[in-house]
């Protein structure tokens, strides 16, 4: 007689983002997240050669958005690694960008990047974290793949310090985690990261008198929550090749 597996958080997080993915939802959040991903991306200054991480990446729209920034330049052949949790949206980002071949999209976790130490110079997150089932081990994670001076770049709409992004917390279909700005620049400088910064990313685009969907009460509550503005989280890893104090291979 087999006893069946538990499913663990990330088979939970892969069941769930594969029915958003077969539903069109990866494709649609560009147009939710483009306005503040487009302005973070401007702080990323990035350069042609760069190594850039785009952790839970969903459908790939933001991955091919870095991987023009960074393509060939005298430093060498830039590129960028799209991974994500749901099989589903790494599926369908590699078929959104076979024109790219400075891409590549990968199946797997934060809690543990298949990836090597040392290798990224820039990682940019938009609206994953909050998933996380454990984000200080994505912090030890993201710190290992990071090249020394590397910066970190997450991006979240659903903090604390943003009362009406609290309401989806239950209408979500798996545990989120939601921290204040406060906890999380706390728990980047826990993690070793240096010149832990924090700032918020107003979203400009015009909402309609006419806003029915389901987030928000009204056109009014939904043009708050964009004038709150998305929490933007940057970190640097200091100049060492090491793995973060206390870091523990899983
Ligand atoms: C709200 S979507 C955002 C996707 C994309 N960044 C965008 O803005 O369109 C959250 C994404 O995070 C991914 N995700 C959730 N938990 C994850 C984990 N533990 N490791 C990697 N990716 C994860 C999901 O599969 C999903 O594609």
């Amino acid at each position: 007689m087999s006893a069946e597996r538990k499913p663990s958080p990330d088979d939970i997080l892969r069941e769930e983002f594969n029915r958003w993915a077969e539903a069109g939802r990866g494709e649609e959040m560009e147009r939710h997240h483009l306005d503040i991903t487009e302005k973070t991306i401007r702080l990323m200054e990035l350069r042609p050669g760069e190594r850039v991480l785009d952790l839970g990446c969903g459908a790939g729209w933001a991955t091919r958005l870095l991987a023009r920034l960074v393509s060939d330049g005298p430093e060498g052949f830039g590129q960028v690694v799209g991974l994500d949790v749901s099989d589903e949206m790494i599926r369908r980002a590699r078929a959104a960008s076979r024109d790219f071949d400075n891409i590549m999209y990968v199946w797997g976790s934060a809690q543990q990047i298949p990836w090597e130490e040392n290798f990224f110079d820039k990682v940019l997150s938009v609206e994953s974290f909050y998933y996380y089932p454990d984000q200080e081990r994505a912090l030890a994670e993201l710190f290992r793949v990071m090249a020394p001076h590397g910066r970190l770049f997450i991006l979240i709409n659903l903090y604390k310090d943003n009362p009406y992004s609290l309401r989806w917390v239950d209408e979500l279909q798996v545990p989120v985690h939601a921290l204040s700005e406060a906890e999380y620049v706390e728990m980047l400088k826990r993690n070793a990261f240096q010149q832990v910064e924090a700032r918020r990313i107003p979203d400009d685009t015009p909402t309609p008198d006419n806003y029915s969907g389901k987030w928000f009460k009204n056109a009014q509550e939904l043009r708050e929550f964009k004038r709150i503005g998305a929490l933007l989280l940057m970190a640097t890893k200091p100049d060492v090749r090491v793995a973060a104090p206390g870091y523990q291979i899983y």
